[in-house]
């Protein structure tokens, strides 16, 4: 007789069995807010949500997700308390120091997006250096957006468009000089915590991705809150601006 399975492991299964979102990105929010509940200093919210960064990559890469996006750092993040990015800056540093061998054996590649000038030497090097080694592995892209800003972006995008069309470009040389090109178009972005705003995150990539907004706090969200939206995400109707009966017509030609 075989076991009977865990709700979560139901779960999973019936996740895995639909079509899968092929690039999940995620605002982190609530470290805070959870550190605040348990009377501990901010930092330690950051810190638990960097277990959440490696248990959600590990179960987006086991079901199959090919690639998966995480707003680390924002632009607008420099302007917090220096201790507080000082601590986000060591988390980073560790983080990358703690999961090179297991991006190794999960055939996870690392990818970073933003003003990474703008980070320290000791983020940047090491960054630098998982990048290098991970390049080849082709299980799936983690990216981490770090000095990432959705309207920074599109500016840089668009000089070097410019720079290389003039004014007769157009919207694919704009999305070819973005720091995303290359990854899949975004399926899905996650906020946690509760709130409902897109804080210049990937403005350009949300264009037609869906949008799921979780009550649970980031240090919180872990394989059962991620399957959740991913699982409400598959119970959703893309349309990409057609009818429900164009959408429809489609399908069966494809049949
Ligand atoms: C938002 O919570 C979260 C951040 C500004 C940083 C996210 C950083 C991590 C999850 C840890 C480090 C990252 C990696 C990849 C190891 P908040 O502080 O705004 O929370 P609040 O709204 O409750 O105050």
């Amino acid at each position: 007789m075989t076991n009977p399975r865990s709700p979560l492991a139901e779960l999973e299964a019936r996740v895995k069995a639909r079509p899968l979102p092929r690039h999940v990105a995620i605002i982190m929010d609530g470290n805070g807010r959870w550190a605040e509940q348990r009377g501990l200093p901010r930092v330690a919210g950051h810190r638990e949500g960097s277990e959440s960064v490696r248990a959600v990559t590990r179960t987006a890469r086991r079901i199959g997700v090919e690639a998966l996006t995480v707003y680390a750092f924002s632009a607008e993040n420099w302007a917090r308390p220096d201790d507080e990015v000082d601590a986000l800056m060591q988390l980073l540093a560790d983080y990358l120091d703690s999961e090179r061998a297991e991006m190794m054996e999960n055939g996870i590649r690392l990818n970073a997006i933003g003003e990474l000038d703008r980070l320290p030497e000791s983020v940047r090097g090491r960054l630098a250096a998982a990048r290098a080694e991970t390049a080849a592995n082709r299980g799936m892209t983690l990216t981490l957006a770090l000095s990432y800003g959705g309207r920074q972006e599109i500016v840089y995008a668009a000089r070097a468009a410019a720079a290389a069309k003039g004014a007769e470009l157009d919207a694919e040389d704009i999305e070819a000089a973005l720091w995303t090109r290359g990854l899949p178009e975004l399926d899905l972005l996650i906020r946690t915590s509760g709130e409902r705003r897109i804080s210049n995150f990937l403005l350009w990539q949300c264009a037609y991705a869906e949008l799921h907004f979780s009550e649970v706090l980031w240090p919180d969200f872990r394989d059962e809150a991620l399957l959740t939206a991913i699982s409400d995400f598959q119970g959703r109707e893309r349309r990409f601006g057609l009818t429900g009966a164009q959408l429809a017509g489609r399908a069966r030609d494809c049949d």
